[in-house]
């Protein structure tokens, strides 16, 4: 029986008699004597065997990755290793046994990211992995303990479900029983959740599987984990500070870290004006420029009717020579800018694109020192010009190194439009159809829906989107108005969302959730920008586990049971 894990042996357990397990992390002769680094999740051990033992032979012929059992005494080490904790000790074997042998790795950590994937139980051995996901652990037992705690209640919500309204494409399995019929796996419980309010649940959370068939980024993928919340009877403000103190909870207890609550709260349209984005890192200054009215003036196609958004950068200009801005330009395009423009200045005078369309009095008031450079995009669509440039302070900002990586800006963006314009200009939900719009904008929803706000809110930490929800729509009548705009048909509301329909008319109190992500939330904590550092077997950029080596064809009779052919 094992006495000990190997990582937390110390002189403490001098002239003990120890059994441990493990795997052979490394082998090696020195002397004459055998040492073997013994490692378990906890950490590694030395063991000594020595030429006399009549195991020595058989010791040497051990391969590194074998699990072995060893028996021993814990004694002093000649030559201490304070890099470790059990530096100080060793284990001199009175016995070794060999458990499972291992061939040679097929991956070391210098392997490429699609073989690391292929063998990921081997690759989750190293110990940066195992720490990500001990931490993993951690975080989640302060959520339920703070959760609990606050008199929320842990629920658990189908999976086998029906299509769910946060707009992405949908994860479809079949019937057998309903042939030609689907059940839709959740891309959140949202209406679940809405529904635990009618059953007078009062404060619901959940550890909540969400599956989104969706374009994958570096901050996403096809199937991730929610700490999903749902409140009855809370003002915003009630909610966002009982979210605050879990936050707060996480970052001490994970980081010992101490977040400044309450955290900033920036309205959406203030994100969007300083920093082009809903999620800004707030952790460098570098905020837009608005030009409009300034260049409105010049006399040039490049301004006209267009919205002129800027960044201005100090003392760089020498580091945006001709070509970073050749490339920089190809960055903004892709980024929906229509162009980029510039003006340098050094030794009191001006250079750039667009120098010949500027005046004394324009360059005067562009405020800039020598070295400064100025960056400017134009384009007809403000919210997409703002966007644009955001895009491009990121980017700068992390050439110049400029972001401070001690600095934790959590922050509330608040208030965001009710609805927006798709690409084929035709009104959707900026989130979904159930979103509360300010009390005072009630008003404006037949007549000017692109006027109303609503009670909405994102967490925001680092640049990414930690987490978000809103206050829910309660009353009928504006739940009527909301769909009638969204041109939602009455065919399309039962079927669609019936159930919640339905609900709505035996008590429904009024509520407000939201939900955040638990892997972006881990790369904030371990400081990765890569999520598939942070789920223990993800999927790659095109949704395959290339361990499980799913997707995969099924069997003709599986099919045949489902009422399907693949037609391709
Ligand atoms: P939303 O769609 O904003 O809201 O999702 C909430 C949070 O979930 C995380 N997230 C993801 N993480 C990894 N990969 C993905 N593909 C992915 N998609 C979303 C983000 C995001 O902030 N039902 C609403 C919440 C509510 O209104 O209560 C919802 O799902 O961190």
């Amino acid at each position: 029986m094992r006495t000990n894990y190997n990582g937390e042996l110390t002189k403490q357990n001098l002239g003990q008699d120890v059994v441990l397990y493990g795997w052979v992390n490394k082998i090696r002769k020195l002397g004459g004597l055998i040492f073997i680094d013994l490692r378990d999740i906890s950490g590694i051990s030395q063991v000594v065997v020595r030429p006399e033992k009549d195991f020595y032979n058989t010791t040497e012929s051990i391969t590194n990755e074998s699990v072995i059992e060893v028996k021993g005494k814990v004694i002093l080490r000649e030559n201490p290793n304070p890099k470790i904790k059990t530096g100080e000790i060793e284990i001199d074997a009175t016995s070794i046994k060999l458990l499972s042998k291992s061939e040679a790795l097929p991956i070391d950590k210098n392997s490429n990211d699609e073989i690391k994937l292929k063998y990921r139980y081997l690759d989750l051995r190293r110990e940066e992995l195992q720490s990500i996901f001990k931490t993993k652990s951690k975080v989640l037992s302060i959520v339920r303990n703070y959760l609990n705690d606050n008199n929320f209640i842990e629920c658990e919500t189908p999976i086998l479900c029906k299509s769910t309204p946060e707009g992405a494409r949908d994860y479809l399995v079949p019937s057998r029983i309903f042939k030609g019929e689907f059940y839709a796996l959740p891309q959140s419980p949202q209406i679940l959740k809405q529904l635990l309010m009618v059953a007078g649940m009062d404060r619901y959370y959940q550890i909540a599987k969400c599956f989104r068939d969706e374009d994958l980024r570096a901050d996403r993928q096809p199937e991730f984990t929610q700490i999903d919340i749902e409140t009855s009877f809370l003002e915003q403000d009630e909610l966002l500070t009982i979210m605050e103190g879990m936050y707060k909870k996480i970052f001490k207890e994970i980081l010992n870290v101490e977040l400044k609550i309450p955290f900033e709260r920036i309205k959406w349209d203030d994100a969007i004006k300083d920093y082009g984005s809903d999620k800004p890192d707030t952790r460098f200054d570098l905020k837009l420029i608005h030009l409009t009215d300034l260049f409105n003036g010049i006399d040039s196609p490049l301004f006209k009717d267009k919205y002129s958004i800027a960044i201005k950068v100090n003392d760089s200009s020498n580091y945006f020579s001709r070509k970073k801005i050749e490339e920089l330009t190809e960055f903004i395009k892709k980024h929906s800018g229509d162009n980029l423009l510039y003006v340098k200045k050094s030794d009191d005078s001006y250079s750039g694109s667009i120098i010949k369309l500027l005046n004394e009095d324009i360059l005067s008031n562009l405020n800039m020192s020598n070295s400064d450079i100025l960056f400017i995009t134009t384009k007809s669509n403000y919210v997409k010009a703002c966007n644009a440039m955001g895009s491009l302070r990121s980017r700068v900002a992390s050439e110049l190194d400029l972001i401070d990586k001690n600095i934790y800006d959590f922050k509330w963006i608040v208030e965001f439009p009710l609805f927006e314009l798709n690409e084929e200009g035709e009104i959707t939900s900026s989130h979904h159809p159930f979103t509360r719009p300010l009390k005072e904008h009630e008003k404006y929803l037949l007549a000017d829906p692109l006027k109303v706000y609503s009670y909405s809110y994102d967490l925001v930490a680092f640049g990414y989107e930690l987490g978000g929800g809103s206050l829910r729509i309660y009353e009928e009548d504006i739940q009527e108005k909301v769909f009638s705009i969204l041109k939602i048909s009455k065919e399309d509301q039962r079927n669609k969302f019936g159930y919640l329909l339905d609900a709505m008319k035996y008590g429904f109190p009024p509520h407000g959730g939201l939900a955040f992500g638990l892997e972006r939330t881990m790369m904030v904590l371990t400081g990765t920008d890569n999520i598939r550092d942070v789920i223990l077997f993800p999927k790659t950029t095109t949704a395959q586990d290339l361990m499980l080596d799913c997707p995969s064809n099924v069997d003709e009779a599986q099919l045949k049971d489902l009422g399907l052919k693949i037609s391709l």
